[in-house]
């Protein structure tokens, strides 16, 4: 169901995360390639959607990207935009076609929300990054203010507007429903990783988990 709405909402999903970003999304993933400092490194990037975070890892100079994503339309866009500078993998992040210790780097933007089994996904990138390696989790962690009136009054009204689908209402809801970033922190230890840095952008509606 999930991924029939990734696939409906696929061909306008560049264009809708810059409106309801106003412009930002694309400052906030370039921030977590920097603090990653990813040069020289084989890197994993989950649930990878139209593969912003892959562009931003080969911008920042990384050896080899995987993009990962159980949505075949999503990742033609991907494949499309990078052509040849990555791999391209159809697999739900549940369960990772990977080798244990394939990556020295994993991001993961605007995903873990969306997983099924958020355990089993965590404890499935640890398994595949290699010791020693870092993980990105960057998310819309919601919260009041300015923010939760934007997104829980307004964007959900453009998104589904200009996407023609109800994926936007869902996003909303799937904020509201989902982790704390404290809470995030706690199921990250509880599948091994040390929470090293957070950082909050957009008001602190959206944040960053930066982890080894
Ligand atoms: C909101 S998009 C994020 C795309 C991209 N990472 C970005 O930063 O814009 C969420 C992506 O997660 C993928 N996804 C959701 N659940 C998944 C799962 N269980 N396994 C693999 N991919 C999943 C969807 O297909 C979609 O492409």
């Amino acid at each position: 169901m999930k991924k029939q709405m990734f696939a409906a909402a696929a061909r306008r999903y560049d264009f809708l995360n810059t409106v309801i970003s106003l412009g930002l999304h694309k400052s906030w993933r370039r921030w977590c390639v920097r603090r990653l400092g990813i040069g020289g490194l084989r890197c994993l990037d989950l649930a990878s959607g139209t593969g912003d975070f892959a562009l931003e890892l080969l911008k920042g100079g990384a050896e080899s990207v995987v993009c990962a994503d159980f949505c075949p339309e999503m990742l033609d866009i991907a494949r499309r935009k990078i052509g040849e500078g990555a791999t391209f993998v159809e697999c739900p992040a549940e369960e990772l076609p990977f080798e244990d210790d394939s990556f020295d780097i994993i991001t993961v933007g605007f995903g873990v929300r969306n997983f099924e089994d958020g355990k089993k996904c965590y404890r499935e990138m640890r398994r595949v990054l290699k010791p020693g390696g870092r993980l990105c989790v960057l998310e819309i962690t919601g919260g009041g203010g300015l923010f939760g009136v934007y997104f829980n009054r307004i964007m959900p009204h453009i998104g589904n507007f200009v996407s023609g689908t109800k994926a936007y209402k869902y996003l909303a809801e799937s904020v509201e429903r989902f982790d704390t970033p404290e809470e995030m922190v706690e199921k990250l230890a509880a599948a091994g990783f040390r929470t090293r840095e957070i950082k909050k952008f957009a008001l602190g509606g959206v944040t960053a988990l930066v982890c080894v």
